[in-house]
């Protein structure tokens, strides 16, 4: 029998229990409106998931209808997983926070035939097989999500949030057209399934179409506006998003025979219903997973989602558990990374930026251009010199360069294009405060020198007083500290001890009740750590480390500030040129008169024991150690364990390299974990590290 034939029957059928309702047992109801749903949802399947249409939309509305007439009708139906909850539920007031049953891990990255090769040898040397299988996918580039299923019911959907813990997106999940609500297929009692929320590329176009047509704001890219409506409190609002899922893996549960291969498991996963990419491949060896990346490299722009890499997976599921994992990542899987987007586009202006040392950025406005998904018109030029060396020109057409979230810069000009183009002059004066600007002839600096004259550099040191680890002054905003600037309600960083509510409701976006906060957090923050002082007041090349170098020697802050230079380079943390800077900085009468003032209006500080190295135990194992953390922890916020580990007298820098001693790898530890498996240097995770300090603290 063909579908027409199945679709007349079901509506026959219908209709004489609709028009009879009476008649009707509460069985045959249930029956025909079983029956129906998973016939709808079959058509949804074949609709969403296939992309082939199973029967017309006129009869799919007609069957639509009669299944929320059926609903409305009979109250007794249990219509939880029914079709008709696709348009959303109910508005939650707050999304819940759940425990992942099994966490949920990352991936480590790679960025050349360099890592890839080793990311083979590696496994390789792991397994003691030369001839390895790859399961390769695109790296999809959406949020993750896993979906739980208990007798092949849609139970519950967690975000990754921080592996640990998700919140609970249910509602929003549901809405889904492509997630089933029913499992199909021989699927497992309790089974979850993972995978990335994305919007097509296509739809996304006609999203943002829409919301200008209405006026609203534009979404920046396709990550962003599927995240965004996963967020919705509103499932309706959700329901309206074209989002779509791809799975891309399964938390194992007991009950589910896990098969042999990776492959397998996704072919599991698309049997009991779920849509996966077009592009799952498996290779052989490190040969293999680089035709793999030219391939997608070459059909990137014509899949239809944005992806940020490929993901390969070992394939055999029993050699993924001989590798196991390092740092919550998986030893047997890599996310092949691919390369900072370049385009073209063409320099209409340049601006120069003050800095809160009064450094000067000069900034090219671009013509506005979109790279990976987002619309830059903005490029940083570094300095001058840089300008120089690439001969860069206003009115040039140049290529852009944009990784990741990080600013974007310009590249290069393209000569060849020039045509009325100037040359970028660097200022006499500030465009801000209009004091003179100081070139420093062996460096590729350029300062303003209106110190707290100059209303940009005072922005910028404000920002930095408050900022986390300097005064941390909770709900002092940026967009705030520039209207307080801008109004000269703030001038200097004890101003902020004297604002009053009156002169907080004047600005934009502030009532009462959030003014009133902020007064509490600016009283608060008075109590104040001698190191955090020390690094709020912004001296030149005094950061959180060496601030915490010199309260911990010294004690105090007349200490600090009366300390000869001898005696300030006796300290580990402390260089030359800071120990210059550190006395300039308080013989300039200014500075000094600024620590007066907000000393004198109440900032209380607190200062620490003073710790000589010799009190440290030498014998322990991070003493004189050079170390370098990554990723996130469970127990520790990065910058606790920074300084505990300070504390052991480790030294904490920035980045990875042959003097490095130990990685710390926390959560999502990305290039420098890898940098550090390639130079063999030792790696401790986030149990290992637990284990030592407290083994230590005992
Ligand atoms: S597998 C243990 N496969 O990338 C491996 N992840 O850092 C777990 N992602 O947050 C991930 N596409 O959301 C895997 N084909 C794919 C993926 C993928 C995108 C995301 C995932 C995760 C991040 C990994």
């Amino acid at each position: 029998m063909n579908i027409k034939d199945d679709v007349e029957k079901l509506k026959r059928k219908l209709e004489h229990v609709i028009a009879d309702s009476k008649m009707s047992s509460e069985l045959e109801v249930q029956t025909i409106y079983h029956e129906l749903s998973q016939f709808i949802h079959n058509c949804n399947y074949y609709y969403h998931t296939l992309d082939k249409p199973l029967v017309s939309d006129r009869d799919y509305d007609e069957l639509y209808h009669l299944l929320k007439n059926l609903e409305e009708r009979f109250l007794f139906l249990d219509s939880t997983h029914s079709p008709t909850t696709r348009v959303g539920a109910k508005v939650l007031s707050s999304f819940n926070v759940v425990k992942h049953k099994l966490q949920m891990l990352s991936l480590s990255n790679g960025f050349s035939e360099e890592d890839i090769k080793a990311f083979d040898k590696r496994l390789q040397d792991l397994t003691g097989i030369s001839d390895l299988q790859y399961e390769c996918e695109p790296k999809l580039d959406g949020l993750a999500i896993s979906i739980h299923y208990q007798d092949g019911k849609l139970l519950y959907a967690l975000t990754r949030g921080d592996g640990t813990e998700g919140e609970e997106v249910t509602e929003n999940v549901k809405t889904i057209r492509n997630v089933p609500l029913v499992l199909s297929g021989n699927a497992p009692r309790y089974v979850e399934v993972r995978g990335e929320i994305v919007i097509n590329k296509a739809d996304f176009l006609s999203l943002n179409q829409q919301s200008e047509k209405k006026g609203q704001k534009l979404f920046a890219n396709p990550r962003n506006a599927a995240a965004g409506s996963i967020r919705q409190l509103d499932s309706k609002i959700a329901a309206k998003r074209p989002l779509k899922l791809y799975a891309y893996g399964i938390g194992v549960h007991e009950g589910y025979a896990v098969p042999n291969t990776q492959y397998q498991m996704m072919q599991d996963v698309h049997s009991w219903g779920f849509q996966i990419t077009n592009e799952v491949e498996v290779v052989s060896g490190a040969k293999g997973l680089i035709a793999y990346y030219n391939k997608l490299s070459h059909i990137r722009a014509d899949l239809p989602y944005d992806i940020d890499g490929l993901v390969y997976k070992l394939n055999e599921i029993s050699k993924q558990q001989e590798a196991g994992f390092i740092a919550k990542a998986p030893r047997w899987a890599l996310a092949h990374k691919f390369p900072a987007e370049e385009v073209e586009t063409e320099i209409e202006r340049v601006d120069f930026q003050i800095g809160r040392t009064g450094a000067i950025t000069p900034v090219a406005r671009l013509k506005p251009v979109a790279v990976g998904g987002v619309i830059v018109s903005n490029a940083t030029l570094h300095n001058m010199d840089e300008i120089k060396r690439k001969d860069v020109h206003i009115g040039d057409r140049v290529i852009i360069r944009r990784a990741g979230d990080v600013i974007p810069e310009v590249v290069r000009p393209l000569p060849q294009y020039r045509r009325n183009t100037t040359s970028i002059v660097m200022p006499e004066n500030c465009p801000v405060c209009h004091s003179k600007i100081e070139i420093i002839n062996d460096q590729a600096v350029a300062r303003c020198t209106g110190d707290w004259l100059c209303k940009a550099q005072t922005k910028e040191r404000i920002k930095h007083f408050a900022s986390r680890k300097a005064a941390d002054i909770d709900g002092l905003g940026d967009k705030i500290i520039e209207q307080l600037v801008d109004k000269e309600l703030v001038k200097l960083p004890d101003d902020l001890y004297q604002l009053t509510l009156t002169d907080l409701v004047q600005l934009e976006r502030m009532a009462r009740k959030s003014s009133l906060n902020l007064l509490a957090s600016i009283a608060s923050s008075k109590k104040l750590d001698l190191a955090r002082f020390i690094y709020a007041i912004g001296i030149r090349d005094i950061g959180e480390v060496s601030s915490k170098a010199l309260a911990l020697h010294f004690g105090s802050l007349e200490n600090i500030a009366s300390a000869n230079f001898d005696a300030l380079i006796s300290i580990n943390d402390i260089g030359e040129v800071m120990a210059k800077n550190l006395i300039e900085f308080w013989q300039n009468q200014n500075n000094q008169d600024m620590v007066k003032r907000l000393l004198e209006c109440g900032i209380e500080l607190i200062n620490p024991e003073v710790q000589t190295v010799s009190q440290i135990d030498e014998d322990n194992p991070f003493f004189n150690k050079t170390l370098v953390i990554t990723g996130s922890f469970n127990d520790f916020s990065r910058d606790k364990l920074k300084e505990k580990l300070q504390s052991y007298g480790a030294k904490c820098v920035g980045s990875v390299s042959k003097k490095t001693d130990m990685l710390i790898a926390g959560d999502k530890a990305g290039s420098k974990l890898e940098k550090a498996q390639s130079l063999n240097i030792k790696i401790i995770d986030e149990r290992e590290l637990s284990v030592l300090l407290n083994n230590e603290s005992k």
